[in-house]
């Protein structure tokens, strides 16, 4: 019998703030139609003032315990690029709120791969027999560090969190997390950005660019890279795993951009209409885009116990990785 890590429950949180295309429209030089046939995004959610990435965490790390009947967990790992504060992490202080304290807790930033990167953490936690349940958070307050004054941005990121709950179990069951493939390109690392902040340009002494403490992205160029490492990652993963592009059920991709996720599908010969599809009403919210496409799709009961996911990602870093499961017979919440 080979231990692995398996996913017993989902959940997912967004915030109250509801954020039209047109209410973007009101406030910059942009339009509805502009932004649904470039990126599908039709509207996002923010989070309302004073609301922080552990508030979201909390309320989607609180769902996925309940999604697995779980009320404790050895660890609590949080993926994000916008955590609470640069110091200290966000994970110890979601695990105490959980009611988690004296769990091990710490934050992953592989920004929009970083839940990806958190499975692979989170099955090496299991397997290791240092942990017996994990509970991994994708989380992200975009709206903290968007640049109000760069439409291309502004207009694609939402605020949102999802959670999985992974357990110790056998490598045969449903649920068990197969293999892993990450990688990464530091030459690309001014392409996604927060200059300011860290030791490289400090907040301290002198003060940084007008936009530096903002997010920042180089889209145009970033597009084709995410379309072509989350395609070699995938192929890379199920020849580890064994398995065809054909067995393929669900293509669950980062919701980046739709036109992203349609070549994507298309490059590696999936039918569009395997490919999860939830921009269109949340954004792209980052380390939070895949377990909040999971979660979603599991209570609207699109995920099937059974069924081939394939999972990838792709982010700044240059970040990127897939890993593949069979969907387990989730308790709905
Ligand atoms: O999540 C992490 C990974 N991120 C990604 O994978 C994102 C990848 N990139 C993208 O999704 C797309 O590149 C964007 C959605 C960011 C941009 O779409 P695009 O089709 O690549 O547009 P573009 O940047 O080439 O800009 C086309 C035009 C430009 O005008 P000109 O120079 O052709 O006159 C932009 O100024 O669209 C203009 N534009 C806008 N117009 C209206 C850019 N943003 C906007 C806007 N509204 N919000």
């Amino acid at each position: 019998m080979t231990r692995a890590a398996v996913l017993a429950g989902v959940g997912s949180y967004l915030p109250p703030r509801r954020v039209t295309n047109d209410d973007l429209a009101a406030a910059m030089d942009t339009s509805d139609s502009w932004i649904r046939t470039r990126t599908g995004i039709r509207q996002r959610f923010f989070a309302s003032e004073g609301m922080a990435t552990s508030d979201l965490a909390v309320e989607a790390g609180a769902q996925a315990l309940k999604s697995a009947g779980e009320t404790t967990a050895d660890a609590v790992v949080v993926a994000t690029m916008t955590p609470d504060r640069p110091c200290p992490g966000t994970a110890p202080t979601v695990a105490t709120r959980l009611g988690l304290g004296g769990a091990m807790a710490f934050d992953i930033n592989a920004v929009c791969t970083g839940f990806v990167y958190g499975l692979a953490t989170a099955q090496g936690l299991i397997t290791a027999g240092t942990a017996e349940r994990v509970l991994l958070i994708g989380a992200e307050t975009h709206s903290s560090v968007l640049n109000p004054d760069d439409r291309s941005t502004s207009v694609i990121f939402g605020d949102g969190a999802g959670g999985v709950l992974l357990r110790a179990g056998e490598a045969d069951e449903l649920g068990a997390l197969g293999p892993t493939v990450l990688g990464s390109d530091g030459e690309g690392a001014d392409l996604i950005t927060v200059r300011a902040g860290g030791s490289r340009q400090r907040l301290s002494g002198s003060p940084p660019g007008p936009a530096d403490h903002y997010f920042a992205m180089q889209g145009r160029a970033v597009f084709w890279h995410a379309v072509t490492r989350m395609a070699e990652s995938c192929r890379a993963v199920l020849e580890r795993a064994g398995r065809r592009l054909d067995e393929v059920d669900r293509l669950v991709s980062h919701q980046a951009n739709l036109r992203i996720i349609n070549h994507l599908a298309d490059e590696l010969g999936v039918p569009r209409d395997r490919a999860l599809v939830n921009i269109d009403r949340v954004g792209n919210t980052g380390a939070a885009s895949i377990p909040i496409a999971l979660a979603e799709a599991d209570a609207e009961g699109v995920l099937r116990a059974g069924e081939h996911v394939l999972l990838t990602a792709f982010g700044g870093g240059l970040t990127w990785g897939s890993t593949v499961l069979t969907w387990p017979g989730l308790q709905r919440t």
